[in-house]
């Protein structure tokens, strides 16, 4: 098998920057939304493997992107678990009451069988993907994001989140959720995830004091895990203040900035491969502006290892056309 241009780049065998998009697979595709309109209940159509590896693929069919990200969501995690998961149209999603007696007498076959689904959709991107030389993106939610959603119940805002505190309770439960991420993280690279992102999408919530409490420390535990299977990590700790610490405390292979943080400081901060910064509202204005936007990214990682992508998920309003010309300049660079 031909090395994939995210393994050379992390290697820094090549100077071609490598190009995938979080929410590649989603409604800014004509295709996808067909596809959803006729399966309503969200939980579900990610437990079809079928129409599940087709959305997967969706976005590789129409742009030269060099990696496929499964089609999922990081919610699956609380509802294998036991806890209600339901995706309200324009609100998010909505978590049902956490029932720690149910979660502790799940076993970790059960686990693996309501998720049987997501495995057997990774094996079947797998064989589909005709090019080999692309990479499987897998996934899970930060334990502290998990935490996050099972017992804020939805995403959190400003006026609706109360914080988490550090007792017995919660550790338990954080202790828990690492266990069960760590047996699908596992699965996920048994049928075929060659990568594994680590979303930590409410990281910037906390105080800088209870970020090794929540965040370091859980997190370092999954990319120790990750690399003891012989895989790479990406890590997404979105709106964090400090990367450079981050990345010394958690060791990820890979780490994936957001909007807020400056390529041309962190660049300088940061010797791990970056993914990633481009502002997704971006993809929202005229070609000028959007080839303006993608080219300060270019630049400013030019002498770095680098590997493209936006500071958070492609926004449902975005043209396909739009992501087209952007995959074109990333392709056409140098
Ligand atoms: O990136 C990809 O293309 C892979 C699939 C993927 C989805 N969700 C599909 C999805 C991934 C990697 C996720 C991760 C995820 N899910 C995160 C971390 C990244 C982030 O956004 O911060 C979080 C916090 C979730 C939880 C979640 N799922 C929310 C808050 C929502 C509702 C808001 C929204 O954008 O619709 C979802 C639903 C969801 N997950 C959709 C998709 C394609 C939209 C569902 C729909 O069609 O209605």
């Amino acid at each position: 098998m031909n090395n994939t241009l995210i393994r050379n780049c992390i290697e820094n065998n090549t100077t071609k920057i490598p190009i995938w998009l979080m929410r590649q697979a989603g409604r800014y595709l004509p295709e996808f939304r067909s596809i959803r309109k006729k399966n309503e209940d969200f939980i579900k159509l990610c437990l079809n493997k079928k129409l599940s590896s087709e959305i997967t693929l969706q976005p590789l069919d129409r742009f030269n992107f060099d990696a496929a990200i499964l089609f999922s969501d990081i919610l699956l995690v609380p509802y294998a678990l036991g806890q209600k998961v339901k995706f309200m149209k324009n609100y998010g999603p909505e978590l049902g009451k956490l029932d720690i007696n149910i979660l502790n007498n799940i076993s970790k076959q059960e686990f693996i069988s309501t998720l049987n689904p997501v495995y057997e959709s990774l094996k079947l991107v797998e064989k589909k993907l005709s090019k080999k030389n692309k990479d499987i993106i897998g996934f899970v939610g930060a334990p502290w994001t998990l935490l996050v959603y099972m017992l804020n119940r939805k995403s959190p805002k400003e006026n609706n989140f109360n914080s988490i505190p550090k007792n017995k309770e919660v550790n338990i439960l954080l202790e828990k959720v690492i266990e069960f991420l760590k047996i699908h993280i596992d699965a996920q690279i048994k049928n075929g995830a060659t990568i594994i992102q680590i979303f930590d999408s409410w990281a910037g919530l906390l105080e800088e004091d209870d970020l090794e409490y929540f965040v370091y420390n859980p997190t370092q535990k999954l990319t120790n895990f990750i690399k003891e299977k012989s895989s790479t990590s990406i890590c997404f700790p979105r709106n964090i203040k400090n990367y450079r610490k981050y990345v010394e405390k958690t060791k990820t292979d890979i780490i994936s900035i957001d909007y807020n943080v400056d390529p041309n400081v962190i660049k300088h901060e940061i010797e791990i491969p970056i993914q990633g910064g481009l502002d997704p509202k971006i993809l929202l204005e005229e070609s000028k502006i959007v080839k303006k936007g993608v080219l300060k990214y270019l630049d400013a990682f030019k002498n770095n290892r680098y590997i493209f992508n936006l500071g958070h998920g492609v926004l449902p309003k975005t043209n396909p056309e739009t992501v087209k010309y952007m995959v074109e300049l990333v392709k056409d660079y140098k």
